[in-house]
């Protein structure tokens, strides 16, 4: 195995390696075969014993492959649960196991942490759709008008913001800030699918911005269609990332969370999740009596955090994530807006069968 620093890991599966990590096997058993797992046991217990040493914490995200969240993550969720465990944690170094934008928002939340990233190239389409200066012009072209952003976004972009949302609270965000500001109307960026989920469950008219989750447009009402005829009583749960139609096809929709929990809750015989494939993975892992059907698209950048490169990180202190402290106090006034509205638990915000609108999709 190719690590460029194979001399600080013991490679081997030794009964040391085996005591440390045979424990966490069952959770992974159903993904990892035997064979792959004792190959990567010896990074994992490596991993394990340098997080005690240097005082860090693995932050993991939903979409993480199982044997990131299961053996070395610490705190499992997805992006504003992320956030809020970043901002508690007494850790003194966070290890950021999902894209740029996670890291950034922890460091805006968490600055006197040393935060890391595996890979400088785990982004996101929906934060490289928009700038700062993009923001700029678009409160210059509706002035009075609230920002709201989605953390799928850049510290520049949010540094530019009103309030931040995420997937598992942007109507209760667009609702608060429009009765703070006294407005009808708020713009939404830069999710245009997000935003017109938002907008069919608020009358606020939504202004966006002509951005998507390249993961999660590839959904289409067909493929929902497909996946009911060909497993009867299949219950479908999207992500609100998806377009309308395809939301319109669903049985719930929700965030990572809140499809997690839907899961938890309801013990459904068969599930299909309309996300990326990890979560089905990791969903599964925790309810053995649920069958998931598994067509899902990977996410490229989810898929850079790999545990080599976790363990690169701890060992090298590569690659860490720093945020201009102008920028970051702007931003933080933007995420901390929305940390501190109360918790909604793993609720969804969406409905399903019926499609919203926004009244204008602004670009570059
Ligand atoms: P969640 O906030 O639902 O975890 O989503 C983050 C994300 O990147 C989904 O694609
Ligand atoms: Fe970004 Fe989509 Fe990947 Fe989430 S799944 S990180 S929104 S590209």
């Amino acid at each position: 195995m190719a690590h460029g620093f194979e001399a600080e890991i013991p490679l081997a599966f030794t009964e040391e390696v085996k005591a440390k990590t045979d424990h966490l096997y069952p959770l992974v058993e159903k993904f990892v075969p035997r064979l792959e797992w004792e190959l990567n046991a010896p990074i994992i217990a490596r991993i394990n014993d340098l997080k005690a040493e240097k005082n860090a914490v693995i932050l993991a995200h939903n979409y993480m492959t199982p044997d990131i969240f299961f053996a070395v993550g610490d705190f499992r969720g997805d992006s504003l649960a992320l956030a809020r465990e970043a901002a508690e944690t007494d850790a003194q170094m966070i290890i950021q196991a999902g894209v740029h934008f996670m890291a950034e928002t922890s460091k805006i939340l968490a600055p006197e942490k040393t935060v890391l990233i595996p890979s400088l190239e785990a982004g996101c389409s929906l934060a490289s759709s928009i700038t700062g200066a993009d923001v700029r012009l678009l409160k210059e072209r509706y002035p009075g008008i609230p920002v709201v952003t989605y953390v799928n976004t850049t510290a520049d972009v949010k540094a530019e913001t009103d309030i931040c949302c995420t997937s598992s609270n942007a109507v209760q965000v667009v609702e608060h800030i429009c009765a703070e500001w006294g407005t009808d109307s708020v713009i939404l960026i830069p999710d245009q699918y997000l935003a017109k989920n938002v907008a069919a469950m608020t009358d606020k008219k939504v202004i966006t911005w002509a951005g998507s989750c390249e993961v999660h447009e590839q959904f289409t009402p067909e493929d929902i269609r497909e996946m009911r005829a060909g497993n009867p009583g299949v219950i479908v749960l999207a992500h609100p990332e998806c377009p309308p139609d395809v939301l319109a096809e669903a049985d719930f929709a929700g965030s990572t969370a809140a499809m997690s929990g839907y899961v938890k809750d309801n013990q459904p015989k068969h599930v299909v999740l309309i996300t990326e494939c990890s979560m089905s993975d990791n969903v599964a892992a925790e309810n053995p009596n649920v069958n998931f059907v598994r067509p899902c698209n990977l996410c490229p950048h989810m898929k850079r955090i790999t545990l080599e490169g976790i363990l690169r990180c701890l060992e090298t202190g590569e690659h860490e994530v720093t945020v201009d402290e102008d920028i970051r106090i702007k931003a933080l006034a933007a995420v901390q807006r929305m940390i501190d509205l109360p918790k909604l638990g793993s609720v969804s915000n969406f409905a399903v069968g019926k499609t919203g609108d926004v009244v204008a999709v602004e670009h570059r």
